[in-house]
């Protein structure tokens, strides 16, 4: 429950990174992207629901994905990471927070990514139950600099807003 202390909103943000391998599936927001290559992970790898469940975490100063979810728990091996991402938010709602609105950025050299942004956007708005015009998904290039831009590895940053639920 609330406290009257508590503040009205609370901002958050998340990143994080996955290593490009061959014979992985490239799951970006729920959404399997057609790929030769995908990420490597414990989980399905699905590094924009990382980014997404740590800037929930984050916004909350509950610590971050691995301390909720160990990669060394066999319970998470390829678990879906939609998972974690309900997670967070269950324990926003538990303090008496809801999500405002999601913004976040894929960097991924290839595929592009642009024709799967519907899907992406849509299946997030899901994921976390907002309407589409509070989500918003960004890609960009690595410019072919560094591991994003030499095609090693995809990364994803989320900023989220919490606003205290209407009592
Ligand atoms: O990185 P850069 O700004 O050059 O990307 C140009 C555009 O290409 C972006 O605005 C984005 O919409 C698109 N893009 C994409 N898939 C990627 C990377 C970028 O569709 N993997
Ligand atoms: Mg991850």
């Amino acid at each position: 429950m609330a406290g009257s202390s508590m503040p009205p909103v609370r901002i958050g943000q998340g990143w994080d990174t996955h290593r490009l391998v061959p014979g992985r599936p490239l799951i970006l927001g729920g959404i399997q992207i057609p790929s030769e290559i995908g990420l490597s992970g414990h989980s399905d790898a699905d590094v924009l629901f990382h980014a997404v469940t740590d800037a929930v975490l984050g916004a909350l100063a509950l610590g971050d994905i691995g301390m909720h979810f160990p990669d060394t728990d066999p319970e998470w091996k390829d678990a879906g990471s939609i998972q974690f991402l309900k997670h967070a938010l269950k324990l926003a709602a538990q303090r008496g927070y809801a999500l405002a609105n999601v913004d976040s950025t894929i960097l991924l050299e290839r595929p592009k990514l642009k024709e799967f942004r519907g899907a992406i956007r849509e299946n997030l708005s899901c994921a976390v139950g907002l309407p589409l015009d509070c989500v918003s998904v960004k890609f960009k290039t690595g410019e072919r600099v560094g591991p994003v831009g030499e095609g090693l590895s995809c990364e994803a940053q989320a900023a989220v807003l919490l606003a205290a639920s209407p009592k």
